[in-house]
């Protein structure tokens, strides 16, 4: 009786060995991992900034050519790269900002569903000044955007397909 008490016993300690040795091996993964996580590559808020300025080029010559399925194409780019500014610079004092590009933005939409040309004029305008409105907010009011006098790329072309 003694003696199988003291094999389980025995056997018990082995398996807690054991397992202290998985954990070990365990928290080691997971320590390599957080450094490969802590550098991979993350786009910075400029890097978004740059594409959204593409995109608000892109979507002036749209809505100038009546291109509304090219324009609800860019309205989404800019939306998306929105959305990624809030998952990937959470918690900066101009992620918290970032909503005030909503509204201009729904009314844009609202402009290409509608095809109302004065309205989507009257929106990119208010869009704009949003831009600047938070690049001022930031203390970068030197980031002045305008309306584009010319197209953003010479290899694509505006005009709807026939
Ligand atoms: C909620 C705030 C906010 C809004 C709205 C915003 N921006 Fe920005 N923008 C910033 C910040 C912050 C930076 C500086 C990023 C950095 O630190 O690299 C910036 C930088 C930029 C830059 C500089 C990139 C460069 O390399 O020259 C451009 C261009 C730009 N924004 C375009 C726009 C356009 C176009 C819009 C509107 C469609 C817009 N931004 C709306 C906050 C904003």
């Amino acid at each position: 009786m003694k003696k199988t008490l003291l094999i389980l016993l025995t056997l018990g300690l082995f398996a807690c060995n054991q397992q202290t040795d998985n954990t070990k091996d365990l928290q080691d993964q997971i320590n390599s991992l957080e450094i490969k996580l802590t550098n991979t590559y993350k786009p910075g808020f400029g890097d978004f900034m740059g594409s959204i300025q593409a995109h608000h080029a892109k979507l002036w010559f749209a809505g100038q050519n009546e291109n509304w399925d090219l324009a609800d194409f860019e309205v989404h780019e800019i939306m998306e790269a929105v959305e990624d500014i809030e998952e990937f610079h959470k918690g900066r004092k101009e992620t918290e900002l970032m909503g005030m590009i909503l509204p201009p933005l729904d009314s844009i939409s609202k402009a290409i569903d509608q095809k109302n040309a004065a309205l989507f004029n009257s929106s990119y305008t208010s869009l704009t000044n949003t831009c600047n409105a938070c690049h001022k907010a930031v203390e970068m009011e030197f980031i002045f955007i305008k309306t584009p006098d010319t197209p953003p790329s010479s290899n694509q072309g505006f005009e709807p397909i026939k």
